[in-house]
């Protein structure tokens, strides 16, 4: 099985499997010198953490990092940062009666097409447990960002049919912590968080919208045929189990508008050039253009529902049903913020190192 890796030269390998002894990753390529303490990586776990809602799957993980190598004396040394979490929480016998039932919407048969196999239990590599290794490699992406004083953050926009109000872009780090939507309009997370409990009362779950945003990203980043930054962008947002659909800026509303609507108009600012709208999501030609950029991606709604659905059984290949009793997200949406913004932040380290923002080798300034 390969596709475990991504990156140029910020290489990020994530490894392990949702009730197997532990999941991670291996950084290759972060530069040395970078201040980097167990708890930088630690924060951004917790905030994907499962159980801390009930809008969360009711797993019960403390998600625990174990640094194994790659930071001395609370630096970065240069060689690969490899950094694990155990699982604790494991209750494989849940599965034991759907094991040869694959979930409708979930990857289990198409497993079984590839490896003749699936993992029963709760998906395996395929389960959204492994991106743990995201955030982790995530935390230090951010870490690297941060010496250039760039951030990125994500927030719910919308929840079924309940949409947020737009909130300033530099207030919305301060907003999404206040519910566990983690919405910045704080009317419309009410509403939302009541449309996912009433789902979750009647077996079913629902999907949503995720806007993540970068701010302060310099103008130059990403390169202009393959690997696009915007290429490099939804490749790794469409990698999160779930992820549907990606649009960068206006995205498919594009399709209703004119060039005169459309196309940003250049002003000079007192720090460069910069753009009167910024429908392009901070990216034209494949390259930032130092506005804020815009990404957004569609997840939809947790496959594994306790309602009743037809499925077949591969054991005796018949016509059956499934009703699934594992704990699952009601709503995957809150915990896509986290993931979407660390896998963001892995691909600006890469394109920041491989455009010359950032020395390969060492940091220079911190
Ligand atoms: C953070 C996170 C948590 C998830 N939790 C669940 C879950 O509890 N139950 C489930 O069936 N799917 C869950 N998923 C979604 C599945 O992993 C995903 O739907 C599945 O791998 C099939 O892939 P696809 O939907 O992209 O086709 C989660 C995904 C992520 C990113």
């Amino acid at each position: 099985m390969s596709g475990n890796s991504i990156g140029e030269m910020f290489k990020v390998t994530t490894f392990g499997s949702s009730h197997g002894p532990a999941v991670g990753a291996v950084v290759d390529g972060c530069p040395a010198g970078l201040e980097l303490s167990k708890k930088d990586i630690q924060d951004e776990l917790d905030k994907r953490r499962p159980g801390t809602s009930e809008i969360t799957t009711s797993r019960r993980e403390t998600d625990q990092v174990e640094i194994l190598s790659g930071i001395f004396k609370g630096k970065t040394d240069g060689t690969p940062i490899t950094c694990l979490v155990f699982n604790e929480d494991m209750d494989s016998s849940v599965y034991e009666s759907i094991k040869n039932k694959p979930r409708p919407g979930h990857g289990d048969l198409c497993w079984t097409a590839k490896f003749g196999h699936y993992d029963y239990r709760g998906g395996g590599r395929g389960s959204g447990r492994t991106t743990i290794g995201q955030v982790i490699a995530g935390a230090v992406a951010k870490k690297l960002l941060k010496t250039l004083g760039i951030s990125v953050v994500s927030h719910v926009t919308q929840i079924g049919h309940i949409k947020a109000n737009k909130v300033n872009i530099n207030l919305i780090e301060s907003k999404i912590m206040q519910n566990p939507v983690r919405c910045a309009d704080q009317s419309a997370a009410k509403k939302m968080e009541k449309l996912i409990l009433e789902l979750k009362e009647d077996g079913d779950s629902i999907g949503g919208i995720v806007e993540t945003v970068v701010l302060n990203p310099p103008p130059g980043m990403g390169e202009p045929v393959f690997d696009k930054l915007d290429a490099d962008l939804a490749k790794i947002l469409m990698a999160i189990g779930s992820v549907k659909g990606i649009e960068i800026g206006a995205g498919f509303d594009a399709a209703n508008l004119t060039a005169y609507e459309m196309n940003d108009e250049f002003y000079i600012a007192k720090d460069g050039i910069r753009t009167t709208t910024n429908q392009s999501g901070g990216i034209l030609g494949g390259i930032s253009n130092g506005m804020p950029i815009i990404v957004r991606m569609v997840v939809k709604p947790t496959p594994s529902i306790s309602k009743l659905q037809k499925t077949v059984d591969l054991s005796k290949m018949e016509d059956s049903e499934i009703q699934i009793k594992g704990r699952h997200d009601p709503c995957i949406c809150p915990r896509v913020t986290i993931v979407a913004e660390s896998s963001v932040a892995i691909v600006l380290a890469d394109h920041l190192i491989r455009g010359g923002f950032i020395h390969p080798s060492k940091i220079l300034k911190n």
